[in-house]
């Protein structure tokens, strides 16, 4: 496999030499971890007819971390990142972002969001798409102007900014709400399923793109999938939910390092099988009839 600095003389991954990315700690310079969820559970509903999405969850994302969350569809996956987001309140717990209350951390915007659907205003072009929260935010003519123009090349679309959502293909439009959740240069990114209605060849051009993209922001990211090898590719550690209630079961760290440039010799690495396999095990023996829904 390639890496990115230093090329690795020895071409494959190195499993033992890499520190778990457990996130259990803080980072290496004291930072607060980029979330901290401390039994956190979620219902919805009356006490008569309620539905426990989340039960009693903790997750720590380490600032910088890649983790991605897998598990059987309705096992709270979306529920941790709305909570996350401070879209809804736990029921019970604590949620804490960048070490502050997750409002607080949205009210600072210290996170960008990418849900499956793109989300972006047809009206608006690619460069109003993504300038729209810089306006929100009150960022000068010249600022915005020099951000739309980096995020742009960043996301590969610079002969296509004065394009509109419906000129562009689906995946071209994945790539300009991921460029405006980076508009503010967010320390985190939360991403729901963003790539789950691509097609495979765009799928993996994409994943490359926001690995790189990862790498060059810094950013924390929790990213929510179905696909295990899209979470083993991407990710530090992979968290596995089962459901009813959602429960995080289990934990992989995958070992592959920040550095190593994830491109197609890293799906073929033997080391990248081995850990697809790890997570495939962990996910099939949750106890969840629903597991076949993986996809
Ligand atoms: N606003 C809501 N009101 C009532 N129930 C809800 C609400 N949001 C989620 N739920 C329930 O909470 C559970 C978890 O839903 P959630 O959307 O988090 O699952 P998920 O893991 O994201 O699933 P998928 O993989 O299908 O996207 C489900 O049983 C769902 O019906
Ligand atoms: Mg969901």
């Amino acid at each position: 496999m390639s890496t990115a600095v230093p090329p690795d003389p020895e071409d494959t991954v190195d499993l033992d030499k890499r520190t778990p990315a457990t996130g259990s700690t803080s980072s290496a310079f004291g930072a607060p971890p980029a979330v901290e969820a401390v039994g956190v559970s979620k219902a919805f509903g009356s006490r008569k007819r309620q539905v426990v999405a989340l039960s009693e969850v903790d997750l720590r994302v380490a600032a910088g971390e890649f983790v991605a969350l897998i598990g059987p569809s309705g096992c709270g996956k979306s529920t941790l990142m709305r909570l996350v987001a401070d879209l809804e309140k736990p029921t019970s717990g604590t949620l804490e972002v960048f070490g502050k209350p997750a409002s607080q951390a949205r009210v600072d915007q210290d996170y960008g969001i990418a849900f499956q659907q793109a989300g972006l205003l047809p009206w608006r072009s690619v460069a109003g798409n993504i300038s729209l929260p810089l306006e929100l935010h009150g960022a000068s003519r010249n600022e915005r102007k020099q951000r739309v123009a980096e995020l742009i090349e960043l996301v590969g679309l610079t002969d296509f900014a004065k394009s509109r959502p419906d000129q562009l293909s689906g995946g071209m439009q994945q790539r300009v709400a991921i460029a405006r959740s980076l508009a503010e240069r967010p320390r985190l990114l939360l991403m729901d399923e963003p790539f789950g209605a691509l097609d495979e060849m765009t799928r993996e051009r994409m994943q490359a793109e926001l690995a790189r993209i990862s790498v060059e922001t810094g950013a924390a990211v929790v990213f929510v999938t179905h696909s295990i090898p899209e979470a083993v590719f991407l990710a530090d550690r992979v968290v596995v939910m089962t459901a009813r209630p959602g429960r995080i079961t289990e934990e992989i760290v995958t070992g592959i390092g920040r550095e190593v440039v994830r491109d197609q010799q890293l799906r073929e690495d033997p080391a990248f099988f081995t850990k697809v396999t790890e997570v495939r095990e962990a996910l099939h023996g949750a106890p969840v009839a629903s597991s076949a829904e993986e996809r």
